[in-house]
């Protein structure tokens, strides 16, 4: 039997039991028709017993009203053991639950509209709600055996629990997705089984890949064969500097002032210079003949004082006569000769990482089609590549929304979402200014109306910048143990100090889900991933395995030569080394030997004239 012992609050109640142990984050139906029966989750578990005692001075936890209620239903306190659970009533009610109703667990029925906001084939099936187990056996078929679960010692489970199924297209209303996490927390995990939904649902997805972890060709290892699926053709893969690129033809100068800028913003002089210098249509062959040339002319003026008509070369006079018109056009209005040399020596970095090869059409292409791009690259290019790819995409979204609502013809282009690991380094809190802050604040802030969503994650919460974190109506929370990201995550999800509290305990996987789409925080574990990154292995059972394949090769290679002795190896190690591929010399083959006969394979005859290695049996 359960009942309700106390209450802290209206919306918070003590409720205990003899028999019966709590579960955390598990739903309570307390029978009170009066108030509609309300129901709360557990947030707070308690077992109390002779040897750990409720009433001792020292147990601040419950109070005198509560060990008063406990008495009042006939509880002995101190003698027997009891479990006491804090539950928060889910919704409101308008005066008090009295001591001493009856609590229990509630049918699916009778909670399903708190737990189910939509079915796999219309949303997005990310993971199962936690403290749902005893409900499995009522789910309907459309909810049952819906997913794999992964338990990193157990390894892969049934379904534990009532789907998690996130109604994507809420987010037209309620935009932006935070993910928040300390490393090894399960970010790249939850992002993956995001990311192969969106494929399901075949929505636009551009996802940044400064870890090149984002492949999907590989199963995720031992999942059973139905729950496994080919994303082949769902996702494109584009390596920055190599598939994709800047089409420089199309920049204007302000993008090509935030291309140089890098992560910070270009100086005011080298961005005038810029501005002076770019012409629309510019080729970088256009442009950095008028960079390299304008340099030429402010390191040595006295270049221009040749009289062209004496030179006999006519290559030379075409190129001191194109000089002589630069220097006329530009050379008063571009600024110093240090501010072209800083625009130079950025524009020849980005031309060097071949950013200038490949334009975006590729990822255009995929996201028109309803694709995932995976965009790879070095972190700092993909940094700035990434903020002119969005904001590319963005405005042929804008454009093709804008010219629609003025009755215009205009080409389709897809609402899309952005995806990307690090955000903080995207969108840095405090001063400084950069070109992809600039995109992101905008689309935070101005997406909706487009359908242009963002996904964000980050391990540092408290380094995002503000405006861009108070825009994301939807965080999941993973394990975070940093006291500074831990406020952050209070001030800015509606999760409570019991979460709070929890949130340094999280296992990788779990998480907390605060959005204004679900209305209330839920507990959620994230469901195994279908595919998994080709590259992880754990870096000790590689070594194992490498190491094992060579010991097993050098085996197969020397099995049959037994017996040899020490004293005639030159007879051997030639072919040796040649079956190995490798050489080998005297020294390493009597080491191999010497762990041959280690392991058994091999005993060691000693005699006057050295060793001869035998096949054991
Ligand atoms: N949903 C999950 N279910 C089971 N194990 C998980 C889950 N998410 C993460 N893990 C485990 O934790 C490890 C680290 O997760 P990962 O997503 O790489 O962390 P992060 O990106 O936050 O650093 C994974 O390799 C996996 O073993
Ligand atoms: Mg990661």
């Amino acid at each position: 039997m359960v009942q309700v012992v106390g209450a802290t609050t209206q919306q918070e109640v003590w409720v205990a039991s003899r028999e019966r142990k709590f579960i955390i984050n598990e739903i309570l139906l307390v029978e009170d028709q009066l108030r509609n029966s309300p129901r709360g989750e557990v947030i707070e578990t308690y077992s109390f017993n002779r040897y750990i005692p409720l009433a001792t001075e020292t147990n601040g936890l419950i109070d005198e009203q509560v060990l008063a209620g406990l008495k009042a239903v006939g509880y002995s306190v101190d003698e027997e053991e009891i479990n006491i659970a804090k539950l928060r009533i889910i919704g409101e009610i308008s005066t008090p639950i009295g001591v001493g109703k009856q609590v229990r667990l509630p049918d699916f029925q009778e909670v399903e509209d708190l737990l189910v906001s939509n079915y796999p084939d219309y949303a997005l099936t990310l993971g199962t709600i936690r403290g749902t187990g005893n409900l499995l056996d009522d789910l309907p078929g459309e909810l049952s055996d819906t997913m794999c679960i992964y338990e990193q010692n157990a390894g892969i489970m049934p379904q534990d629990g009532v789907p998690f199924i996130f109604d994507y297209k809420s987010m037209n209303e309620y935009p932006h997705i935070g993910i928040f996490g300390g490393s090894g927390s399960g970010k790249s995990f939850g992002l993956r089984v995001f990311l192969e939904e969106f494929m399901k649902k075949r929505v636009p997805v551009v996802v940044l890949d400064p870890h090149w972890e984002m492949d999907f060709s590989t199963s995720f290892k031992g999942l059973p064969q139905e729950r496994a699926r080919d994303f082949s053709g769902e996702y494109k893969l584009f390596v920055v500097g190599v598939d994709v690129g800047v089409d420089f033809t199309d920049l204007k100068a302000a993008e090509l002032v935030s291309l140089l800028g890098s992560g910070e913003s270009l100086s005011e002089p080298m961005s005038n210079a810029v501005f002076t210098l770019h012409e629309n249509k510019d080729s970088y062959t256009s442009f950095s003949s008028k960079l390299y040339g304008l340099i030429t002319v402010m390191e040595n003026e006295s270049i221009l004082n040749q009289d062209s008509a004496a030179i006999d070369n006519p290559r030379e006079k075409e190129k001191i006569d194109y000089l002589s018109k630069l220097a006329a056009k530009y050379k008063d209005r571009v600024g110093h000769l240090s501010s072209l040399k800083g625009i130079a020596w950025r524009l020849n970095a980005l031309e060097r990482e071949g950013v200038f090869t490949a334009g975006t059409s590729p990822v255009e292409g995929a996201v028109m089609d309803g694709r995932l791009s995976v965009v790879r690259g070095p972190v700092k290019l993909l940094q700035v590549y990434g903020a002119y790819l969005l904001d590319r995409l963005y405005r042929n979204r804008r454009d093709y929304q804008d010219a629609r609502q003025k009755g215009e013809p205009a080409k389709w282009f897809p609402p899309f979402v952005f995806v990307t690991d690090e955000a903080h380094n995207f969108s840095m809190k405090g001063e400084r200014d950069s070109y992809s802050k600039r995109v992101i604040r905008g689309i935070s802030q101005e997406g909706r109306k487009y359908g242009v969503i963002l996904c964000m994650a980050t391990q540092r919460p408290a380094l995002l910048d503000d405006t861009v974190t108070a825009q994301l109506n939807t965080k999941i929370i993973f394990r975070t143990v940093r006291v500074t990201d831990i406020n952050v995550i209070k001030e800015e999800t509606d999760i409570g100090s019991e979460e709070a509290r929890r949130l340094p305990y999280l296992n990788s996987g779990n998480a907390f889900l605060s959005s204004a789409i679900t209305g209330r925080t839920i507990p959620i574990k994230i469901r195994c991933a279908c595919t998994q990154s080709p590259h992880t292995q754990n870096p000790f059972e590689e070594l194992e395995q490498v190491y094992f394949q060579q010991e097993n090769q050098f085996w197969n290679i020397i099995k049959d030569k037994l017996p040899f002795s020490t004293n005639a190896l030159h007879l051997v190690l030639g072919t040796i080394s040649d079956e190995l591929g490798k050489l080998i010399d005297h020294d390493q083959l009597i080491e191999q030997m010497n762990k041959l006969e280690e392991d058994g394979k091999v005993y060691a005859e000693k005699n006057p004239f050295g060793t001869t290695f035998h096949r054991s049996s």
